[in-house]
């Protein structure tokens, strides 16, 4: 058991509106759900462009950057922490390309999207942004702590 809880790890996931809009919440929750990973945290949240700024930090230079915050302020996300076993990579899998015409059908954006400017989702890409992004996201009080709530058929 103590090595299972090892081996746990979160990562942020995020409905980003045109997913929330599409009425996509509840079916890509079903996919983590169905997975065997364990939501941690969970809220509608209407993002700013500060917040946006922070959780984008590394691309304020690139071109497509105004479209990107005109597109993330343009109605709330779905903010989630999700935790399990390997899963920053495995949500990553699960959602897909960031480029969804390079994303497999299966994957949430190999099923529900066309352009990357529209790819519906967001997956922290290591640990360590991941820890990052749920502190930037999330009150502390706000998210469960795994441990606090074992259950043994949940990885
Ligand atoms: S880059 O250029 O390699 O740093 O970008 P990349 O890692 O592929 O993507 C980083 C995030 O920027 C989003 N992105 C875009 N948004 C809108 N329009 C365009 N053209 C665009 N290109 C990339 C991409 O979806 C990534 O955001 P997240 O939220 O992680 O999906």
């Amino acid at each position: 058991r103590s090595a299972v809880r090892m081996a746990m790890e979160r990562t942020y996931i995020m409905i980003k509106p045109d997913g929330v809009q599409r009425g996509l919440v509840g079916e890509i929750i079903k996919r983590f759900e169905q997975r065997g990973y364990k939501l941690g945290a969970l809220k509608l949240y209407q993002a700013n462009e500060d917040l946006l700024r922070k959780h984008y930090g590394d691309l304020q230079e690139k071109p497509f950057f105004p479209g990107l915050l005109k597109y993330m302020t343009s109605g709330p996300v779905t903010c989630m922490v999700w935790e399990g076993e390997n899963v920053v990579r495995m949500g990553r899998q699960m959602l897909g390309e960031t480029n969804p015409q390079a994303s497999a059908p299966g994957t949430i954006r190999g099923d529900f999207s066309i352009v990357v400017g529209r790819n519906i989702c967001h997956g922290s890409d290591s640990v360590a942004s991941a820890e990052k992004e749920i502190k930037l996201w999330f009150d502390d009080n706000e998210v469960l702590a795994w441990k606090d709530h074992s259950h043994a058929w949940v990885y």
